[in-house]
């Protein structure tokens, strides 16, 4: 089929990928002339694994292309993918829908004929009823112009697989059994011929399923760093308590890891949008407990905070402190909320000297924290620190040799963040290895 994919950031960009790779003929648009140029000659202008060459593969086989043009994706496209992003408004927690609106206003008015235009971003739940309506009576088309809600899963880090071997796929129509339902199952025909589980539901449900699923696994996480706050206080080990947690396979272990707590460019903003959302319902007692979720993850961040003051005797000023990691996660360049970022910046106002590593968001990192430190490989971090940070947990930083380091830093302590490192391996190497909630 011919698709396009409009809006080319993290979810578009593989979106697009995604598609070409799966038979289909895609066409790329973006309002950024910058990022239309460097996709169009195969470069993703951000770290994703296997992203760049799963790109190139398709530009070079000319089945992925890319424009700016509205006119030329109208005229080219069966079914359009609308991917562009919802960020938190400025100053309120409500999402900020001005790209999503912009998408139709600029599509609509080149459909002449029937098409179908498909949301994918995360939006509050009445928005995709709104842009259904406003579709049809913008597009020459009237109610030809169609528009299905199918909310996109993907993690940062595993976006392709994801995207080419999702958990379900959810299609919400304006109504059953409509042209719209035909259209998006030929477009996944290859992976609902796989057994790929599919809800057909309603708008609403659509993209009330998005934000759930990223509250429940925002709830997840913060219930397993209240439980690390309870662990402090009492002398438990909460990755002990997890894994202890994890057997019962009602409650299952994956996102239970305590530590520093969620960030990036999804589930801080979702909940916050879902929770205004729910207000303007009249049901904001519903989600109350989100604003909790959401309190016990910053907390994490003071309590990093205070146990590196704690490890520093009592005072941050003018201590030498290292801080691995920048990114949100792990395998991404993002630094969007990024945990680990926000402590080193609290650990710098607090007069610390930070000197930062991480081995693919320096380049974010240093955009959005000019002033902070920062170094070129996690050994140069730590030359003469008095305390080591691990904030997000690359691979890399799991790989270093404690005995080794403890001859670069000043003094050899570890804060551990993310739970993530081997606690009898650096305390034999001498170590003084702390972490948040643990003995
Ligand atoms: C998330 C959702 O997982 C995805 O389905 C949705 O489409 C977009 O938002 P992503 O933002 O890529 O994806 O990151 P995710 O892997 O969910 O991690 C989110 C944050 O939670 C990270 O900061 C991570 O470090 C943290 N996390 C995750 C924990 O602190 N503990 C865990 O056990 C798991």
């Amino acid at each position: 089929m011919r698709l396009t994919v409009i809006g080319t950031g993290y979810l578009g960009a593989t979106h697009a990928a995604c598609m070409a790779e799966i038979g289909h003929e895609v066409l790329g648009l973006d309002v950024q002339t910058e990022r239309i140029a460097a996709l169009q000659s195969g470069r993703v202008p951000f770290y994703e694994p296997g992203l760049e060459d799963l790109l190139a593969k398709h530009v070079a086989s000319g089945r992925l292309r890319f424009t700016t043009s509205y006119a030329e994706a109208a005229e080219f496209g069966e079914v359009h993918f609308s991917c562009v992003g919802t960020p938190q408004k400025s100053g309120e927690p409500g999402a900020d829908l001005r790209h999503v609106d912009a998408v139709v206003d600029s599509l609509a008015p080149h459909l002449h004929h029937p098409t179908l235009l498909v949301g994918k971003s995360t939006v509050p739940v009445g928005t995709a009823e709104r842009l259904a309506e406003r579709l049809a009576r913008l597009a020459p088309a009237g109610a030809d112009a169609q528009l299905a809600w199918n909310p996109e899963f993907l993690r940062e880090g595993f976006a392709i697989d994801d995207t080419l071997r999702p958990d379900r796929l959810v299609f919400g129509l304006g109504t059953p059994d409509s042209a719209a339902e035909t259209l998006l199952r030929q477009v996944y025909a290859p992976l609902l011929d796989r057994g790929t589980p599919l809800v057909t539901t309603d708008f609403a449900t659509a993209e009330l399923v998005k934000a759930a699923a990223n509250a429940f696994l925002a709830t997840k996480i913060s219930f397993i760093n209240a439980m690390a706050e309870v662990c402090e206080a009492s002398g438990a080990d909460v990755t002990q308590l997890s894994r202890a947690l994890s057997y019962d396979p009602r409650i299952g272990g994956r996102f239970l890891n305590a530590g520093l707590g969620f960030g990036g460019g999804c589930l801080p903003k979702d909940i916050r949008a879902f929770m205004a959302r729910a207000a303007e319902l009249g049901v904001d007692q519903a989600l109350t407990f989100l604003h909790e979720v959401d309190a016990i993850n910053m907390r994490r961040r003071d309590r990093m905070v205070e146990l590196a003051r704690e490890q520093c005797g009592g005072d941050l000023l003018g201590r030498r402190i290292a801080v691995w990691g920048a990114a949100f996660k792990p395998d991404s360049d993002d630094v969007r909320d990024s945990p680990a970022l926000n402590v080193a910046a609290r650990l710098q106002l607090h007069g610390a000297d930070v000197a930062v590593y991480d081995p693919k968001a320096m380049d974010n990192a240093r955009k959005m924290y000019p002033s902070l430190g920062y170094a070129a490989s996690p050994t140069e971090a730590a030359q003469g620190a008095d305390l080591v940070l691990h904030l997000t947990e690359w691979q890399e930083f799991a790989d270093l040799d404690p005995v080794l380091l403890a001859d670069e830093v000043a003094h050899p302590r570890m804060l551990d963040g993310r739970n993530a490192l081997d606690p009898q391996r650096w305390r034999g190497a001498g170590w003084t290895y702390r972490a948040l909630g643990r003995p």
